[in-house]
C-alpha cells in the first residue's frame, strides 16, 4: 500500500504538537523547601543562619550563599558513608540520573510509627517499582517550618531499612524530613541503603505538604557538586 506524503507529512506534525502540549499541560507540584535564613538545621536549634546574603552595589545587587551539603531537599551519595569512594571521586557528579527521573509513588505512612519492616511490608510494594517517596507525620506536625531540630522526628529504623533493599526494587527513596533515617540509627539506615550496589539514593527533605499519595512522575537535579551530598530541584508531575 502506498501512503501518500501528506498524509506522513501531517501525522509528523501531530506528533509534534502533541508533544509541545503535554509540557503546557503538565501538573507541576514543587518538592522542594524554599532555602532561607531562618530554615532548620540538622541537630541545631537556631537553624540555618546566615546561609544567604544579598548585598546592595552602586549598580546590582549581588547574593553570597554558602551551606551545608544536607541543607534542605538534597540527595545523599554514597560517598557520604564510604570514605573509600569518596577518595575515588566517587560523588554526586557520577549519579545515575535515570536514578532520580521516572515513575515514582507516594505512599502514607501511619501517623504512631517509624518505618519497619511491618511498615515496607503493609505497603505490598511490587517488583518493579523503582522510586518511593514516604509522607509522613513529619509534614503534617509541620516540622520544616519550625526553627528548631525535631529529633523525634519519622524515619526508617535499621531493620526497615534491609526490609527495602532485600525485597524491593527501590533505588529512590524519598522523605519529608532531614534524614532518610530515624534519630539514633542515622549511620546504620546510610549503610544498609548506600552500601547496596543496587545504588539506592536517598531523597531527602522533600515538601510533601500539599501531596496525596498516589503514582507520579518525579524529576529532581541535584547541583553538580564533586561532593558527597548536593541541594536538589524536585517536582513532581500529576
Ligand atoms: C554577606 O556576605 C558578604 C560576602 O561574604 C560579607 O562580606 C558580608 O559581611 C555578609 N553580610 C552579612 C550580613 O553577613
Ligand atoms: C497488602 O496485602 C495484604 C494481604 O494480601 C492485604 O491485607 C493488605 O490490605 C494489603 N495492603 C495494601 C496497602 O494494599
Ligand atoms: C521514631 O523514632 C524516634 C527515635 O529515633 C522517636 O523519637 C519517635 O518517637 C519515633 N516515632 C514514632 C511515631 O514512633
Amino acid at each position: 500500500m502506498k501512503i501518500p506524503f501528506g498524509i506522513i507529512l501531517l501525522l509528523l506534525l501531530g506528533t509534534v504538537a502533541a508533544t509541545v502540549e503535554n509540557f503546557d499541560s503538565w501538573n507541576i507540584i514543587d518538592i522542594t523547601h524554599p532555602i532561607r535564613n531562618d530554615m532548620p538545621s540538622f541537630d541545631s536549634k537556631k537553624g540555618a543562619g546566615n546561609i544567604l546574603n544579598e548585598t546592595y552595589g552602586a549598580f546590582t545587587v549581588t547574593g553570597n550563599f554558602r551551606m551545608s551539603t544536607h541543607l534542605g531537599s538534597h540527595v545523599d551519595c554514597p560517598a557520604h558513608i564510604f570514605q573509600e569512594q569518596h577518595e575515588r571521586g566517587v560523588t554526586v557528579d557520577s549519579l545515575d540520573l535515570r536514578t532520580l527521573m521516572g515513575p515514582v509513588l507516594v505512599i502514607e505512612v501511619p501517623p504512631d510509627t517509624n518505618i519497619t519492616t511491618e511498615v515496607v511490608r503493609s505497603f505490598n510494594i511490587s517488583q518493579g517499582v523503582k522510586r518511593v517517596i514516604f509522607k509522613t507525620q513529619n509534614t503534617n506536625r509541620k516540622l520544616m517550618q519550625q526553627q528548631e531540630f525535631a529529633g523525634d522526628y519519622t524515619g526508617f529504623t535499621v531493620d526497615g531499612a534491609q526490609e527495602l533493599v532485600k525485597n524491593t526494587e527501590i533505588k529512590f527513596v524519598g522523605i519529608d524530613y532531614m534524614s532518610v533515617a530515624r534519630n539514633g540509627d542515622v549511620v546504620a539506615v546510610h549503610q544498609a541503603l548506600l552500601g547496596d550496589s543496587r545504588g539506592i539514593i536517598p531523597v531527602e527533605n522533600l515538601k510533601l505538604d500539599d501531596v496525596k499519595p498516589g503514582p507520579y512522575t518525579v524529576y529532581c537535579l541535584p547541583l553538580r557538586l564533586l561532593a558527597e551530598a548536593a541541594p536538589v530541584r524536585c517536582i513532581l508531575v500529576a
